[in-house]
C-alpha cells in the first residue's frame, strides 16, 4: 500500500489514533482529555477538554519559535496600487491592538462580531483579533447587498459590526455605507455599534452616534494577550446558502479546525513553514477563511491577500504576475477565474512575461473544473493541476489529490480520492449504496473528521434536518456524483436547489424571495442554467398576477434591479421569462428537479401527478425561442 492508502485505512479503521497523532502537531494550553466523543446534541465532537487559542497558534507561536521576522501576510492590491508585507511579529502586534479595541467596546468571550469588509489587511486582523479574545466572528462577503447582510445580523445578533467605507471592483468604488445603513434599517436586531474603517477613495461623514471611526476606535486600544478557548468553543459562524431563502450559519469549532487545517497544509497542499501560499478567493467565503487566513498562518506560511481580479487589474497576466512576484509555491483559485483568463488570452501569451518556476502546485475548487479548462491549463503550465472538492460545511477538502502523501495521476473531471478522515459513499434516493460508475447522492459516513461543522447557529434542528435526515446514517453533501473502477470520485453538481454562479453559492430560495416581491409576480421559480464563463447563471420563470399589464422587458429590468438591491450583483441575475404557469404536482409542489434537468439537457420524466404534462415542453420551447437555452446540435 502507498502512503495515501495507509493513511486512508488508518483514519477509517482507527480515527481516534489517527487524529490523536495529528493533534500533537499543534500546541495546546491543555491537552484534550478525549479525542472523539459525543456532544450533548449527540453529534461527534473532537478533542474534548482541550484548550487552545487559534490566534496564538497563527501568530505568537511563530514569534516564540524565532520566526517573528518572517513574512506572514502579503497584501497585494492592484486596484489601489498598494503592496504591503507584514511579518509575524508585526501582525501579532496589530492583531493584539485590535483585540484590545474590541475589548474596550465590551466584546467578550462568545460575543459575535459581524465583519463586512473588503480584501484589506484589517479584515484578516479583525478575524484573528476576535479569535484572540474568544469572540466569534461572522464575516459577510462584501458582494452581498443590504437584505442579505441584515438577515445575517439578525441571526448572529452581534455585539459589534466592523465595516469599511468601500470595496473596489475593477476600477469601481463600491460604497459600503448605503448597504450597512439599509441593512440596519431592515434589521430587527438594532443594538450593535458600527466601526467604520475609512478608505481614501470613499471617506464617509459619520454623523450618527452609532457609527464610530476606526482610527478613533483604535486610538485608545492597548494590546491584549490570547485567552484559552475550549476545543469545542465556536471560532466563527459563516453563513451559506441552503435550499430556503434563509442562510444557514455554519458553526466551526476551535480545536478540530486548528488540527485539520494545520495538517492539511502539508498533506493536501504540500506546504511547509516559510512557503508562500496564495488562495485567490475572498475572505467572505470559506476558502478565504480556511486558506487565506487560518491554514497558511497556522502552518507558519506567508499568505497572499490579493485585492484584484484575474483579468483587467490590469490584464489577463495578473495571476502569473502575483505568483512570480511573491514566489508562490501553491496557488488555489476557482475555475471561473481561468475561464475568464482564457477568454481574454486564449494562447496564454501573458504567461511568457513572467517566471513562475516557483510554482509547484495549482489547486482549483468551488465548482467543477470543466475538462476544456483542465486541458488548457495542462497545455500551458508545467505543474500538477489538482481539482479538489469541499464545501463551507466541511471547511476543508473532502476529496483531492494529496500531494503530501504522494501525488497520483489525475483524471480530467475527477476530484481524485477521498481525503483520509472522510468515509465517502454514493447512495440512491432511498439511501442504499449503488454500484461503481452509477451516479447518485454523495454522502459521508460519520464521524465527520475534525474541522467540519458542529451545528447551525441557533438552530440545531435545522442542522439535523438539512444534513442528517435525508439519508439515514449519513451526512448529505447536497452533491451528486459517482466513483469509477479505481475509486476516483466525480462530482457532477448539486442535487438540491443550490446553484453555483462564478464560484459563488446561491440558493434558489433567496433569489425567489427577491423576485416574488415584485407586485406583478404571482409566483416564480429561479433555476441555474449553464453558462460558459460563470458555470451557472440564474434565470427566473415568472407567472404574472391576473390583470397585470407590465411588459416582459420592464418586468425583467425591474427584477434585475430588485435582485441586485436585495441579494447583490454577484447573483448575476439578468434574465426572466414570463410563463403561463409553473409545472406542479397536484399537491402544489413545483417540479424543480424536472426543470433543472430540462435546462441542463438531461433526460427527465414528468410525474403522473402533474396537472398538465405538456407544460414543461412549452417552457422549454419558450426558453429556446428567447435564446436562454442553447439549441441542441
Ligand atoms: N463586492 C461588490 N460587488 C461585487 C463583489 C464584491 N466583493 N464581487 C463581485 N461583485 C459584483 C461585480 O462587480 C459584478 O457587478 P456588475 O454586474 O455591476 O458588473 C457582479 O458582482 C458580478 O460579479 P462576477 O460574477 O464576479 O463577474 P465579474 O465579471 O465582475 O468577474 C470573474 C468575473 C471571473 C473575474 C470573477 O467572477 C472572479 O474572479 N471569480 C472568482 C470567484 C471566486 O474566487 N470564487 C471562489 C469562492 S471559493
Ligand atoms: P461552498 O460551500 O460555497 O464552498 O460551495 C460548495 C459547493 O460547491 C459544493 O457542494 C459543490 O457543489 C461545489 N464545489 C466545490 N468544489 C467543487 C469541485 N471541485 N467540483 C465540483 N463541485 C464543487
Amino acid at each position: 500500500m502507498n502512503h495515501y492508502e495507509v493513511s486512508y485505512k488508518h483514519a477509517t479503521d482507527d480515527p481516534v489514533e489517527f487524529w490523536n497523532h495529528r493533534a500533537q502537531e499543534i500546541d495546546w494550553i491543555e491537552e484534550p482529555s478525549k479525542i472523539l466523543s459525543t456532544d450533548p446534541n449527540g453529534v461527534s465532537r473532537w478533542f474534548e477538554g482541550g484548550k487552545l487559542n487559534t490566534s496564538w497558534l497563527c501568530l505568537d507561536r511563530h514569534v516564540e519559535a524565532g520566526q517573528g521576522d518572517q513574512i506572514a501576510l502579503i497584501y497585494d492590491s492592484p486596484v489601489t496600487g498598494t503592496l504591503e508585507h507584514y511579518s509575524f511579529e508585526e501582525l501579532t502586534r496589530r492583531v493584539s491592538l485590535i483585540a484590545g479595541a474590541l475589548r474596550n467596546s465590551g466584546v467578550g468571550f462568545g460575543d459575535r462580531v459581524v465583519i463586512y469588509m473588503p480584501m484589506i489587511p484589517e479584515t484578516v486582523m479583525a478575524m484573528l483579533a476576535c479569535a484572540r479574545i474568544g469572540a466569534i466572528h461572522s464575516v459577510v462577503f462584501g458582494g452581498f447587498a443590504a437584505r442579505e447582510l441584515s438577515s445575517r445580523i439578525d441571526d448572529a445578533t452581534p455585539k459589534l459590526i466592523l465595516t469599511a467605507s468601500c470595496g473596489i471592483e475593477f476600477d469601481r468604488v463600491i460604497r459600503y455605507m448605503p448597504m450597512v445603513e439599509g441593512a440596519l434599517q431592515m434589521s430587527s436586531f438594532d443594538a450593535a455599534p458600527v466601526v467604520v474603517l475609512q478608505r481614501e477613495m470613499a471617506r464617509e461623514t459619520l454623523n450618527h452616534a452609532r457609527f464610530v471611526d476606526w482610527d478613533d476606535w483604535m486610538s485608545r486600544a492597548t494590546s491584549v494577550d490570547a485567552v484559552p478557548t475550549d476545543a469545542w468553543d465556536p471560532l466563527y459562524i459563516l453563513y451559506t446558502s441552503g435550499t430556503t431563502g434563509k442562510p444557514k450559519g455554519v458553526v466551526r469549532d476551535c480545536g478540530g479546525h486548528a488540527v485539520a487545517l494545520y495538517d492539511s497544509m502539508h498533506s493536501i497542499y504540500g506546504c511547509d513553514v516559510g512557503d508562500v501560499f496564495w488562495s485567490a478567493s475572498d475572505v467572505g467565503w470559506v476558502v478565504g477563511h480556511s486558506y487565506i487566513v487560518y491554514g497558511p498562518l497556522l502552518k507558519g506560511c506567508a499568505t497572499v491577500l490579493y485585492e484584484g481580479k484575474p483579468i483587467r487589474t490590469p490584464d489577463a497576466g495578473a495571476i502569473w504576475r502575483v505568483i512570480s512576484q511573491h514566489s508562490v509555491k501553491t496557488f488555489f483559485v476557482a475555475p471561473t477565474a481561468f475561464r475568464a483568463v482564457r477568454k481574454e488570452d486564449p494562447d496564454c501569451s501573458q504567461l511568457k512575461r513572467y517566471d513562475i518556476e516557483c510554482l509547484d502546485y495549482l489547486f482549483v475548487a468551488g465548482e467543477r473544473l470543466d475538462p476544456p479548462t483542465w486541458y488548457w491549463l495542462k497545455e500551458h503550465l508545467n505543474v500538477p493541476i489538482i481539482d479538489h472538492w469541499w464545501q463551507t460545511e466541511t471547511g476543508w477538502s473532502i476529496c483531492g489529490n494529496m500531494v503530501g502523501m504522494g501525488l497520483r495521476e489525475t483524471k480530467p473531471g475527477s476530484v481524485t480520492l477521498p481525503v483520509p478522515g472522510y468515509d465517502l459513499r454514493v447512495v440512491d434516493d432511498a439511501g442504499i449504496e449503488i454500484p461503481t460508475g452509477q451516479t447518485g447522492n454523495v454522502v459521508l459516513k460519520p464521524p465527520l473528521p475534525p474541522g467540519t461543522l458542529t451545528t447551525v447557529w441557533g438552530d440545531h434542528d435545522r442542522f439535523v434536518s438539512s444534513y442528517w435526515n435525508q439519508f439515514s446514517g449519513y451526512y448529505a453533501t447536497g452533491d451528486g456524483g459517482y466513483r469509477d473502477e479505481d475509486g476516483f470520485v466525480y462530482i457532477m453538481g448539486r442535487v438540491d436547489d443550490v446553484m453555483n454562479v462564478a464560484g459563488h453559492r446561491l440558493s434558489s430560495g433567496e433569489l425567489e424571495e427577491a423576485v416574488a416581491s415584485h407586485p406583478a409576480v404571482a409566483e416564480c421559480v429561479v433555476i441555474g442554467v449553464h453558462d460558459e464563463l460563470k458555470g451557472q447563471v440564474p434565470i427566473g420563470l415568472t407567472v404574472l398576477q391576473d390583470g397585470s399589464n407590465v411588459s416582459a422587458e420592464t418586468l425583467q429590468q425591474d427584477l434585475v434591479e430588485i435582485v441586485r438591491r436585495d441579494v447583490g450583483a454577484i447573483a448575476n441575475f439578468k434574465c426572466n421569462c414570463v410563463v403561463e404557469q409553473l409545472p406542479k404536482t397536484r399537491s402544489g409542489k413545483i417540479l424543480r428537479q424536472v426543470l433543472r434537468k430540462m435546462v441542463d439537457g438531461e433526460p427527465y420524466t414528468v410525474p403522473s401527478t402533474i396537472d398538465d404534462p405538456e407544460i414543461i415542453e412549452r417552457i422549454r420551447e419558450k426558453l429556446l425561442e428567447q435564446g436562454i437555452l442553447a439549441k441542441p446540435n
